[in-house]
């Protein structure tokens, strides 16, 4: 059984509440339930794909990814689908931002960008490799953890599954975040996930997805995160593992050996 507490977020289709659990394993949860029973293939959309995903992060190779895994599912009595999640001690990009502005910085600092650009690309990386786009990430969907820079990449409702093969297109539109292609009822490829993310990233150091204008910071991040978010899909990078290589070699070039320092929010 779940005690719900809290309402933690109203999305298009669903609703996350916060809770406990108690039983075998008690802890806090985060109970995603439909809004509608016409919803709920959605919900199940995500439970398939998060589990592909799990199956795909148990290969050793490659960095370490934290996979949100749903630890239960339930109906409601009017017959809509709910996932239960472990709660995750997080925030998400706008509520990174919106701390670090109120002491006074324009956004996420650059230097901690990196590694929560670097954590979403080995996220991404995997989930490509497994033939999976995530299809709508925005700020709302990369949840950072910041004393020891852990981030989960969350809502895979949206997620378009070996598009070469399936021909499945692009399930929603993110009027800021999505890529033109999206709009364009074009192809899904790994691109359209990393101009998402590069303007997801735009938006934490306290930028204008919009209009892809940054504050102040090294030219060669700047460059990097517009290369990032290249109108044409072609023009753009392609593959998650190389854009993973190239940040950390940018965080070289800027800042030297790397030197771990914790996110103080
Ligand atoms: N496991 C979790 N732990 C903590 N917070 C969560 C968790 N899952 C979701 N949230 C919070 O709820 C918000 C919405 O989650 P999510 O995007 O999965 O659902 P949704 O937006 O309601 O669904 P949809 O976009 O499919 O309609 C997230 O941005 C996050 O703030
Ligand atoms: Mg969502």
């Amino acid at each position: 059984t779940y005690q719900v507490t809290t309402t933690l977020a109203n999305g298009e289709i669903s609703t996350v509440y916060g809770g406990h659990t108690r039983g075998a394993t008690p802890g806090p949860v985060a109970l995603k339930i439909a809004d509608d029973t016409s919803d709920n293939d959605l919900l199940q959309h995500e439970i398939r794909v998060i589990g592909m995903l799990a199956a795909a992060s148990e290969q050793p190779d490659g960095p370490i990814v934290h996979i949100a895994r749903p630890r239960d599912q339930f109906r409601t009595s009017d017959g809509r689908l709910g996932t239960v999640f472990d709660h995750l001690d997080g925030f998400d990009l706008t509520q990174v931002r919106d701390r670090c502005r109120a002491r006074g910085e324009p956004g996420l600092p650059p230097k901690h960008l990196i590694w929560v650009l670097r954590r979403a690309l080995a996220a991404l990386g995997l989930a490509h490799k497994a033939g999976i786009l995530h299809g709508n990430l925005d700020p709302a969907h990369l949840l950072v953890r910041p004393h020891d820079h852990n981030v989960w990449v969350i809502d895979w409702c949206w997620a378009v599954v070996n598009p070469a093969r399936t021909g499945q297109g692009f399930k929603v539109i993110n009027e800021v975040y999505s890529a033109p292609e999206v709009r364009d009822r074009g192809r899904p490829t790994p691109a359209s996930d990393l101009y998402a993310l590069g303007k997801c990233a735009i938006h934490a150091v306290g930028g204008d997805p919009a209009t892809k204008t940054l504050p102040d910071m090294d030219p060669r991040l700047a460059r990097f995160l517009k290369f990032m978010a290249v109108e044409s899909q072609g023009g753009r990078p392609q593959d998650a593992w190389e854009l993973y290589q190239q940040v950390g070699l940018l965080r070289k070039q800027i800042w030297g050996a790397h030197e771990f320092v914790p996110l103080e929010l």
